[in-house]
């Protein structure tokens, strides 16, 4: 998996990682494991998941029984909702990195656009950013007008934009927009929640390359630009989720697939996430200290 992207910073960032989203720290812990050891360098969690413990766990062992180094991994976190303001999020690295016993981090990203707060909290991202602790800062979850906001009072262009994307909800205008932006842009929930993976089309193409819909899905991201974070806590399944680079998508394939957007987002996203109040009531579950 040595496909990388280079970021607007001149950052290089792996095109394929491991998600860890529904995923307990016992759970994360495994999965990372195996992930690097399978030649996985990109790893994704969150403060909001409660697992960069586990995480935290899983990346340690994983160096010391591959014998690699921490810089041959990418690792991403993100700011929790509850955390964001200027001091709250100066604050927030600490835990996060204390969590995870890592002393940097290659891309802290602000999980979710939480209205009225979102620009202090990027100015204090690009204050932790000079400061040398991550090597590259972005967001999630933005949509083009929250985005276009941010951008007018950044100092620092976001390198990556997280978003929801899959088949049934690829996210054209937003890749458009974060594309001419220079903002690479990631997929979170890249398999669609089971609705893509089981889709005919998806299959067909699948069947003809010998290959499982879930990778004809994950290359289609790859071949489009997306970098793409896939989640399983099952062996077979991280392994065969990286095995994505003995085949390729015909135009044709491509435009098949781009031709199943139905445009949709996960329900939860549009009814609580915006509203980033809501959201940050919903847990409450981790520990800081
Ligand atoms: P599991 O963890 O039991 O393997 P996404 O990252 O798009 O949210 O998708 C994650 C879901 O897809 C999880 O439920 C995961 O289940 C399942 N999944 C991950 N990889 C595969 C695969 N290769 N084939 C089928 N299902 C998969």
């Amino acid at each position: 998996l040595e496909q990388t992207t280079t970021l607007n910073n001149g950052v290089k960032m792996p095109k394929l990682g491991l998600g860890v989203w529904k995923t307990d720290n016992k759970s994360a812990k495994e999965s990372v494991k195996t992930a690097i050891k399978k030649g996985y360098h990109l790893i994704d969690t969150a403060k909001q998941y409660g697992n960069e413990t586990g995480v935290g766990e899983g990346i340690k062992e994983a160096l010391a029984e591959t014998g690699m180094n921490r810089k041959d991994l990418f690792i991403t976190t993100k700011l929790f909702n509850g955390d964001q303001g200027y001091e709250s999020t100066i604050n927030a690295l600490e835990g996060t990195l204390k969590r995870l016993d890592l002393t940097y981090l290659d891309l802290y990203l602000v999980h979710w656009p939480v209205d009225g707060k979102y620009i202090d909290t990027w100015k204090a991202m690009e204050e932790l950013y000079r400061q040398g602790k991550i090597r590259a800062i972005g967001v999630s979850n933005f949509d083009n007008d929250r985005l276009q906001d941010l951008l007018n009072h950044a100092d620092i262009v976001p390198a990556v934009n997280q978003m929801e994307t899959n088949p049934i909800n690829q996210e054209k205008g937003i890749l458009e927009f974060n594309n001419h932006a220079g903002i690479q842009l990631e997929a979170w929930s890249p398999l669609g929640g089971g609705e893509a993976l089981s889709n005919p089309e998806v299959n067909k193409i699948a069947e003809k390359h010998n290959k499982s819909a879930a990778q004809v899905i994950l290359r289609w991201d790859w071949q489009r630009g997306f970098v793409t974070i896939p989640k399983s806590s099952h062996e077979a399944r991280i392994i065969q989720n990286s095995d994505i680079f003995d085949f390729e998508l015909s135009e044709a394939e491509m435009d098949a697939i781009n031709q199943l957007d139905k445009g949709k987002r996960s329900l939860w996203y549009e009814n609580f996430a915006w509203h980033g109040g809501e959201y940050v009531d919903e847990v409450d579950h981790w520990d800081d200290s």
